[in-house]
């Protein structure tokens, strides 16, 4: 028997990058297939950027930087969340990371000890309760409510709060729901969190898809109420189109970063030197890509949104942010007789060649996640198909004869 460290038996591996794994494996054996499963935007990286990057390839900017990222891009990150939030951060408060998943990563093995609770709100994104695992503290989970949209507030999430917790873990928008937390309520949170002594870690990665006017400042909360005891975690990968290029940065108290950077020392050093002189451009440089980018989702949302609750029995509040719609399936599994959404999931992908996420990966069976990051044609077809599918499996019953 292969003997491996025990930590490896805690975890799983990312159950939504097994549906990526899976449709790129029927792709190449010539299966057409909707994706639907897709974590990723559709889009290329805006023209700018490229040429950032081809530009820095042409300088030879190819060396070793400072771990933590060169001091332009931490300056580029300081003033972006200046200029967008209206705070204020010095070069020893962030380190930029291969994407948004490490600086998660960095500030679980900072900040957490064997034996602490860390809480977070579900249905969540795998990796934040397995990074939790990793760092040998023990996730805690809240649940939402799709009767609410799967509003993220602080009163479930204090209840949880006991002796042993340690940080709590806030995603807003959220992965897979697309809910946000509002500033009121991470006010509550934060405040709570001063007092008790708690880290409050907000993953922010998809801060820029909020689709309509939304009062959304987290960080100024952050920095109003509890600034030593938080953490933000943003990401260049769905913003700018970005995810292949791994970055993504930690902003925080320069103690926790001063940490995080020997820790990275030590693991994956720096964020490529060509990536950085890229993401300085998508920070530096005109915004107006990303405004392009959330008016097309918006759009596929609405009519994605619309094409589905066609059939009545698919249950779907509209989501504020990030690309996912989180219908509830549960009627039509009952009506059809699949035991689980994995059932479902795969026999949609068997007999329709459409590919979704089932709730499962995300502590929420009966659910799937769409990702309507792809094109306006393939969410008609797909949703054809979804319609489809769930009209053969669960037929609609008949209203009686008068
Ligand atoms: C909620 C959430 N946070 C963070 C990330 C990290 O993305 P990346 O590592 O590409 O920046 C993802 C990626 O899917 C995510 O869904």
């Amino acid at each position: 028997m292969t003997r491996l460290a025990e930590r490896t038996t805690r975890i799983a591996s990312s159950p939504t990058m097994k549906v990526t794994a899976t449709v790129d494996r029927l792709r190449r054996e010539g299966v057409e297939v909707i994706d639907f499963g897709a974590g990723e935007p559709d889009f290329g990286t805006p023209a700018a950027i490229n040429e950032a990057a081809k530009a820095a390839i042409d300088q030879n900017f190819s060396k070793y930087t400072p771990v933590g990222g060169a001091a332009e891009l931490k300056r580029a990150i300081c003033d972006r969340y200046r200029t967008d939030y209206g705070v204020s951060y010095q070069e020893n408060q962030v380190i930029t990371t291969a994407g948004g998943k490490q600086a998660l990563y960095n500030t679980a093995l900072t900040l957490f000890n064997p034996g602490d609770e860390v809480i977070t709100h579900a249905p969540f994104w795998p990796t934040l309760t397995e990074q939790v695992k990793l760092a040998d503290a023990s996730p805690v989970l809240v649940p939402t409510s799709a009767a609410d949209g799967f509003a993220i507030t602080s009163g479930p999430i204090l209840a949880a709060v006991t002796a042993r917790t340690r940080g709590i873990i806030i995603n807003s928008p959220c992965n897979p729901t697309g809910a946000l937390i509002s500033e009121a309520e991470l006010t509550v949170l934060a405040k709570e969190a001063s007092r008790r002594g708690i880290w409050l870690i907000v993953d922010l990665c998809y801060e820029k898809l909020i689709y309509d006017p939304t009062p959304h400042n987290l960080p100024a909360v952050l920095d109003r109420h509890c600034r030593e005891l938080s953490v933000v975690c943003g990401s260049a990968s769905k913003a700018y189109a970005m995810t292949g290029w791994r970055c993504g940065w930690s902003i925080g108290p320069a103690p926790v970063i001063a940490a995080q950077t020997a820790l990275q020392s030590h693991a994956t050093s720096n964020v490529s030197s060509i990536t950085q002189k890229a993401v300085i451009a998508a920070l530096t440089g005109s915004q107006q890509p990303v405004t392009l980018m959330l008016d097309e989702y918006r759009r596929r949302r609405d009519s994605l949104h619309q094409w589905l609750t066609d059939d009545p029995r698919i249950r779907c509040a509209k989501p504020a942010g990030a690309f996912y719609l989180f219908p509830d399936l549960r009627e039509i599994m009952a009506a059809a007789g699949f035991a689980d959404t994995n059932a479902l999931a795969q026999a949609l992908l068997d007999e329709s060649r459409v590919a979704v996420t089932p709730g499962e990966a995300f502590d929420a069976p009966g659910f799937v996640r769409i990702s309507y990051a792809t094109s306006m044609e393939n969410l008609r077809e797909g949703s054809r198909r979804v319609l489809e599918f769930v009209a053969r499996h669960a037929p609609q019953p008949q209203a009686a004869p008068r």
